[in-house]
């Protein structure tokens, strides 16, 4: 199969590029590395199935021209760094809403049939239900992130239904593992790094969400895409449980003493949330796709603890 990866240079996208390469498929990863790095994809440069095309989702005719052959679409690339969003507020429109209009439209005009979207928890805003599953509703984001990935979730089945596109879209819990360009854990471990004596944390400590690692989201969603075959279908991704920032930190800490040998001070904020429009508490309702025979092998505590050592290890590099 010929396997065209939006965002393939980021987090997610770069795990993905090595697990189709390793099942012997060809891999095309597009990115224009706003917040992706080549040296996740170094590993693969010598691969005759693998081609790096770094450029702009925004421009159309090029999208059309590198995804032109492929079997199946992975759209991972957005603006990752949900903060962003209330800072400049076009950021999401054009990363996430225009780019995926672009996406779509080139597997339109190209013929790709198939297609597999990275979707969100922050689409149901500060939901009532929890768990939450993909049935609740209206659906309010309270981030422009969520906005835009809501937005997204409404072309995808227009697309779908309009011409016969066949669309899998995952709306996943924090994802959590090595390559990760954002998020509490690197985060932490990089400002630890910086200073060894203390860490601030941003809100405090009580934000609770579920954590899913890398690995497990990989193989959720190509367990979805294999067992489900729906026209569109969209389907929660999750671990068993959720995390507490508090928890996060102090494990950091902890595991941060052992490298370097001082035990940090730690630092709450006074808001239950880390930054505007951050949801404090998610919890997703993973059932559709545990329904289907699929279950995490980490659960979100496990998955915390096993990436914190991934990430330390990779920045201790
Ligand atoms: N990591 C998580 O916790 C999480 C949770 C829910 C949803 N998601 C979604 O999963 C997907 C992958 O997330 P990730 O954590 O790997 O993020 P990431 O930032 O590491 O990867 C996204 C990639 O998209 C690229 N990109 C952004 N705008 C682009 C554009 N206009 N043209 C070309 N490339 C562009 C970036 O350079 C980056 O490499 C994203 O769509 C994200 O919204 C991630």
């Amino acid at each position: 199969m010929k396997i065209f990866i939006t965002g393939g240079a980021g987090f997610i996208g770069s795990h993905l590029c090595e697990r189709f390469l390793n099942e012997g498929h060809e891999v095309v990863a597009y990115d224009n590395l706003i917040l992706g790095r080549r040296e996740f994809l170094a590993p693969f440069a010598s691969n005759t199935r693998f081609r790096f095309v770094e450029a702009d989702l925004v421009d159309l005719e090029r999208v059309k021209k590198e995804m032109a052959g492929a079997d199946l679409v992975m759209h991972m690339a957005a603006n990752s760094d949900i903060s962003q969003g209330a800072a400049r507020t076009d950021v999401d429109m054009r990363n996430g809403t225009i780019a995926t209009y672009n996406v779509l439209e080139a597997m339109r005009v190209t013929g790709v049939k198939k297609l597999i979207f990275a979707s969100t928890s922050a689409i149901y805003g500060e939901a009532s239900v929890k768990p939450t599953p993909e049935s609740y509703g209206p659906l309010f984001p309270i981030s422009f992130y969520g906005a835009s990935k809501l937005a997204c979730e409404a072309m995808v089945s227009a697309f779908s239904h309009n011409c016969e596109i066949q669309a899998w879209v995952y709306r996943f819990a924090n994802i959590v593992g090595p390559h990760s360009t954002h998020g509490a854990i690197h985060d932490f471990v990089g400002r630890l790094m910086k200073n060894p004596a203390k860490l601030e944390v941003l809100g405090n400590g009580t934000q609770r969400k579920s954590y899913l690692h890398v690995l497990d989201c990989i193989d959720g969603m190509l367990f979805g895409y294999a067992k489900s075959n729906e026209l569109f279908q969209c389907l929660n991704l999750a671990s068993h449980g959720v995390t507490r920032v508090r928890f996060i930190a102090e494990e950091v800490v902890n595991q941060m003493e052992k490298v370097s040998g001082k035990k940090a001070e730690l630092q709450f904020g006074e808001s239950d949330r880390g930054w505007v429009g951050d949801v404090p508490y998610t919890f997703l309702d993973g059932s559709r796709l545990e329904g289907l025979g699929w279950r995490a092998r980490h659960d979100s505590d496990n998955a915390v603890r096993t990436a914190i050592g991934e990430i330390i290890s990779e920045k201790a590099k």
